[in-house]
This record gives C-alpha cells, sequence and structure tokens, in this order.
C-alpha cells in the first residue's frame, strides 16, 4: 500500500525544487566532465598506442594555452556551481525567525509531532496546509536522527540539546514520504513517516477533530479501555491529543485514522494490530514496546478499543 512516492526528481516545494534543480545542474556538469575525460582518454589510448617498430614519440614539455584553459574552465565551473549553491541555501536552509510552527521530535523508532499554535500531539502522520512554509523545529529524546521528506524539505540532522529546524512546504495536496536519513540503529530503515498536505480547510477541520476526546464507548472497546488504563499502556502512550505528557511511547489519539502502524511498517489494520499486540518483536525487531503475553480475549479488547479511537 505505497500511496506515494519518495523522489527528489519531483519535488513540490520551493526547498525541495532548488535543491533537486542544483543536484541535476551538478550531474550535467559533472556528466560532460566525464564524458570529455574519458572520450578524451580512450581516443589516445586506441590512437596513439605504442606499436612495434615505432620510433620514439616526440618529446613535448608543455603548452602554455592549454594549461591555461584547464585552469580558468575549472575555476568558472566552480564559480557557475557556488552561485547555484548559495541560491539553493538561500531558498531551502532559511533562518528561523520566532517560534516554529511545528516540533517533531525523533525517538528511536518512530516521529513525535507537536503543533504549536494549538498543542495538537501525534506521530507519524504529519497534516499541514498547502502553500504555507512551515517551520519545523527538531530534536531528539536519544541519539542523532535526521528528518528528511525528499519531495518537500532538504534533509535536516536532530542533534540531542542543539536545536535544529527545516522549512517545509508543499504547492499541491498529496500524500509525501518522510524517512530518518541518518543511522539510528536496528530499525532505522522503519523509522518513516507520511506527511498529509491539505487545503486549508481540511488542515483546519483536521485540527479540530483532533481536539476532540474520544466518544465513550460500549461493550469490548469499554473493556479494552479499562485494560489500557490498567495494563501500563497509559504509562507510555496517551490517548489524548492534547496532552502535556512527555511521550515515551506514540501519541495515540484518533488512532483509527492512522494509515500506518511502526512508523510506516505495516497498514493499520485489525489483523496487523492484533500482530503487533501480540508480539511486536515479531513485527518489528527491536521496538521499545514490550511483549504483554496478553490473551487472546485481551488482544481483542485491545484491539476493539484502539481501532474506535476516532
Ligand atoms: Cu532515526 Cu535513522
Amino acid at each position: 500500500m505505497i500511496d506515494a512516492h519518495a523522489s527528489i526528481f519531483d519535488p513540490v516545494s520551493p526547498e525541495a525544487r532548488a535543491i533537486s534543480h542544483l543536484f541535476v545542474i551538478s550531474l550535467g556538469i559533472c556528466g560532460a566532465i566525464f564524458a570529455v575525460v574519458a572520450g578524451l582518454a580512450v581516443y589516445s589510448l586506441a590512437r596513439f598506442r605504442w606499436r612495434d617498430g615505432d620510433p620514439e614519440p616526440r618529446q613535448v614539455h608543455g603548452i602554455r594555452r592549454l594549461e591555461i584553459a584547464w585552469t580558468v574552465a575549472p575555476a568558472l565551473i566552480l564559480v557557475v556551481l557556488f552561485g547555484y549553491t548559495l541560491r539553493a541555501m538561500q531558498v531551502a536552509d532559511r533562518p528561523l525567525e520566532g517560534s516554529p510552527d511545528l516540533v517533531v521530535v525523533g525517538h528511536q523508532w518512530w516521529w513525535e509531532v507537536r503543533y504549536v499554535g494549538t498543542g495538537v500531539m501525534t506521530a507519524n502522520e504529519i497534516h499541514i496546509p498547502v502553500g504555507r512554509p512551515i517551520a519545523v523545529e527538531l530534536d531528539t529524546t536519544d541519539v542523532l536522527h535526521e528528518f528528511w521528506v525528499p519531495q518537500l524539505t532538504r534533509k535536516m540532522a536532530t542533534i540531542p540539546q542543539a536545536g535544529n529546524h527545516v522549512w517545509m512546504e508543499a504547492d499541491r495536496p498529496g500524500v509525501f514520504e518522510g524517512l530518518c536519513s541518518e543511522f539510528c540503529g536496528t530499525q532505522h530503515a522503519w523509522m518513516r513517516f507520511q506527511v498529509i498536505a491539505e487545503s486549508p480547510a481540511d488542515y483546519a477541520s483536521w485540527q479540530l477533530s483532533e481536539q476532540e476526546k474520544p466518544a465513550g464507548m460500549a461493550g469490548e472497546a469499554a473493556k479494552g479501555g479499562e485494560l489500557f488504563r490498567s495494563m501500563t499502556c497509559v504509562n507510555c502512550h496517551s490517548t489524548d491529543a492534547l496532552t502535556r505528557l512527555p511521550a515515551e511511547g506514540p501519541n495515540l489519539a484518533h488512532f483509527a485514522g492512522r494509515r500506518f502502524l511502526g512508523a510506516r511498517i505495516v497498514p493499520n489494520t485489525p489483523e496487523n494490530l492484533r500482530r503487533w499486540l501480540q508480539d511486536p518483536q515479531q513485527v518489528k525487531p527491536g521496538a521499545k514496546m514490550p511483549n504483554f503475553n496478553l490473551s487472546a480475549v485481551q488482544l481483542g479488547q485491545l484491539v476493539a478499543y484502539l481501532e474506535n479511537l476516532r
């Protein structure tokens, strides 16, 4: 269920476009240099190879004009690349003025997402309105991670206690793949997320729905809710998007609306959730979620509860 791709050749923001252009221009220039150098080398090998009986070739000391040319030409190419690099930096790496719109915190191996204005907290899925630059402050609770949405942002490391930021923007609605691009342990490859860019109206209604408390539940789901509180799930996971508690594990508010489990490792279906609760290590080896050795009845109740958190 890959409903989006992550190609730097399909940029969807001014930031990503500047970086993509810089890459394509560098690639073109380097490709041309490679073709000229390799072409001359191959031509010389074929044309001027030594054959039996050839006399000793003419000995030359140097050609001044050629030496000037191959000094000046690379210098000019570097000036051009320098100009393009400065421009890409200006567009993609603007300083942060005032407070950020979003705080994203890297954890081994998932992403905590906090909206500064509303206090809404979520995990591994970032909703943004289209057409507006979003300032994202980056932090980490453990090791170095690197935040990257290839179609929307530059890469930026999350450094403990250092404070970093990145600008994110989407020109059109869509779902964009994000990932951790710095090795950070066992499940680095599955420290992924999605950015859901939507119209300002859709984004505003998403913000409002996140702030709603979950509806009361009955039957199996209500029993699952009691289990969730009594079995210490609440020590790490909140089901309130407006909580102020530190997040040990992903915030599960409105969990039923999440697309994936385990930072994108499997789609959020009742079957996959059951597998995850039964033995998290089997789904995502190394994940910090312990195995609670739940009975079949308990598993059913917890799945009913979580899949009713709308
Ligand atoms: Cu986090 Cu790699």
